[in-house]
Parts: structure tokens; sequence; C-alpha cells
């Protein structure tokens, strides 16, 4: 029998997996992430497969503790914290869950920017505090022009959603999709046009190495002063200083985040594992950019939705029973 070992699981996930997987598989659960400091046991170190969830940390120093190492199965679609050229050199397998939350994420970035332009939060609070009438004067969604980037999975249902609040959209891509060009009337336009022309910009573009930074102080000078950028990818797409600086100022309007650069840090589970001292200034940054007035942050939850993770949990099955079955691996990254 294969031994699965299961990191940073909840009790839902552990019942799920228990079920599906009694009798067929050794299964090991544990509560905690996969850091490069976590120490193995003998069963994790000879472990076949393991399943690990995006707070985890799997570098080369992490994933050289197993010894059999053969399929690792992510239960997200995003992979940036998984190693995939030490896999590829060892042969290790990376699966991913991916569509499992298009929708999910997509209205989650409508809810964060709808929050932040109509001070929702604020309102809230300033009427439990007894004040009925506060400062709440917004923005409306209407008529004006949004620049989505990265048009995949969770861009184009972004872009689908945003013509339901009838506004104009452009979008940016390293690939054009004619379906979406067609299906939406919508136009590719290249990253200083969409930073020029948008009064909203949300981010779906994955982290990689030609994404990082991707918004940063020169396309932040050419961005309209009444600007909101809306991330749910990875605070890494974002330079958080030059973004900071600019809310700061004023010339952009606002920001709404579901990710943060370096986010890691914020943890109260897990200081960050990795500081040096840009990392430390990122993270000094963040705490101030989370006080800002114009800044709405949430803790990592956009994908966070009881159809997502029943699709994760299905989805991470899948894959698991496709490597076990020598069967070809669809959602392999
Ligand atoms: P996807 O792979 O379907 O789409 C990504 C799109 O970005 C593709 O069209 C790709 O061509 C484009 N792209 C790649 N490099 C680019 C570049 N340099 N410039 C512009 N576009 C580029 O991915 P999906 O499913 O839409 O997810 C997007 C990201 O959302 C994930 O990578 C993940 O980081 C993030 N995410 C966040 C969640 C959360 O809870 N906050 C949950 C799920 C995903």
């Amino acid at each position: 029998m294969h031994n699965i070992i299961f990191y940073d699981t909840k009790q839902y996930e552990r019942d799920f997996f228990e079920q599906e997987l009694f009798g067929k598989f050794n299964i090991e659960f544990k509560n905690y992430e996969l850091l490069p400091e976590t120490e193995l046991s003998y069963i994790e170190e000879n472990a076949e497969i393991i399943s690990v969830f995006t707070s985890s940390r799997l570098t080369k120093e992490t994933l050289e503790k197993f010894s059999n190492l053969k399929l690792i199965l992510t239960r997200s679609v995003g992979f940036s914290h998984i190693d995939i050229e030490y896999c590829n050199s060892k042969n290790i397998i990376v699966a991913n869950t991916p569509h499992y939350g298009d929708y999910t994420v997509a209205e989650f970035s409508f809810g964060i920017l709808l929050n932040l332009i109509r001070r929702i939060c604020y309102g809230v609070s300033e009427l439990k505090q007894g004040d009925m009438y506060p400062e709440t004067f917004g923005m409306e969604l209407y008529d004006k022009t949004i620049g989505v980037i990265g048009t995949g999975s969770i861009g184009s249902k972004t872009i689908k959603i945003a013509k339901g609040f009838s506004m104009n959209v452009m979008c940016y891509d390293i690939y054009k999709n004619p379906d979406i060009e067609n299906e939406f009337n919508v136009k590719y336009v290249d990253l200083d046009t969409l930073c020029k022309l948008s009064d909203v910009i949300s981010i779906h573009a994955p982290l990689t190495t030609t994404t990082y930074h991707l918004i940063n102080a020169e396309n932040i000078k050419l961005m309209n002063e009444n600007v909101i950028i809306v991330n749910t990818a990875r605070g890494e797409l974002i330079d958080t200083e030059a973004l900071y600086n600019a809310l700061l100022d004023g010339s952009v309007r606002g920001a709404a985040l579901d990710v943060l650069e370096f986010e890691d840090t914020i943890s109260n589970k897990r200081p960050g594992s990795d500081l040096n001292l840009k990392n430390l200034r990122t993270s000094l940054i963040n705490t101030k950019l989370l006080n800002l007035d114009n800044v709405i942050a949430t803790p990592h939850i956009a994908y966070d939705t009881k159809e997502a993770v029943n699709r994760i949990l299905n989805t991470t099955l899948k894959n698991l029973f496709e490597f076990v079955e020598g069967l070809k691996i669809q959602n392999k990254v």
C-alpha cells in the first residue's frame, strides 16, 4: 500500500480523505505546514506521495529530505510554493487543482473591490459604534474601465462579472485568447496602455519570474490617480513599496488585496522562514500598508467556499487515482 502524508489539513479534509482512502492507502495527516525546518519521521522520509496547501514551502531543502517521493498533490491552483525545477530534475510529479475556484475568486475580487470603493466595512464598524451617518462618499463601477491582467480561468470570469456591472473592459495577457475577445467583445492591449486607461486594475496572472513585480513604480506612474488596484493572485506581482508610496501620495486611490508580498511573516502560526533584509523591509511596509484607510486587505481567503473546497478535494482524489492507476495525470503542472 502507498503511504500518503497530508500536510496542513483541516478537519473536513481529514474526514473526506479518511472516508475515500481508508483501506486503500496508509494515510497520515498533519495539521501543520511542510517547511524547510519541519522535522520528518521515518515514515514521512520514505513517503511516495505527499499533499500540501499553499502555506507549505517545498523548497529544494525541504524536498531533499524525502528519499522516495514520486508525487506531490497540491490542493491549490498556484504552485509557486513548490520548487518545480527540482521536482523535474528528480522526476517527482506535481499535480494541482485547476478550475476549482474560477467564479469563487472572481466573485471575491469584486467583493473586496466594492467593499473598498463603497466603504462597506468602515460603514459597518461606524454603525456599531453608534454613528448612523458616517462619511462614506464612494465610487461606482458602472461605466468605469477595468483592466484585467491575466485572462485565464479566473481572469475570464472576472471579465464576465465586470460586464454584468456594465463596465468597459480591457485586458492584458502574454497569450491572447480570441474566444475571450469574441465572447465578451473586449480588447487586448499592452500593459502600459492598460495601466494608463484603467479605473480599476484586477490582477489574475500567476507568480512566475516574468510576473514578479509586474506592477511597479514605473507603470504606477502611468496610472490615473483615481485608479483602484485589486490583487487576488499573489502578493509578489506588486512591488509593495511602490504601491505603498503611491497610496500615500495619492497617485493610486486605493488597493483591495487578498494576498501580500511575503505574506508568510504575517502568520502568527509561522514567522517567515527566509527572513532577509529585503523581506524584512517588505513585511514592515505590509504592516504600514494594512493600516492605510485606502486599503482593504484579507488573509488569502478568496478561494474559501464550501463549493470550491469540495472541488479541490475531489480533484486531488482524481489526481491521486490517475497516478496510482498509471494513467496520464491531467493536472500535472
Ligand atoms: P490560469 O493559469 O488559468 O490563468 C493565468 C493567466 O495568466 C493565463 O492566461 C496566462 O497566460 C496569464 N499570464 C501568465 N504570465 C503572464 C504575464 N507575464 N503577464 C500577463 N499574463 C500572464 O490561472 P487562474 O486559475 O486564473 O489563477 C490565476 C492565479 O490566481 C493563480 O496563479 C493563483 O496565484 C491565484 N489564485 C489565488 C487564490 C486566492 O485564494 N487568493 C485562489 C486561486 C488562485
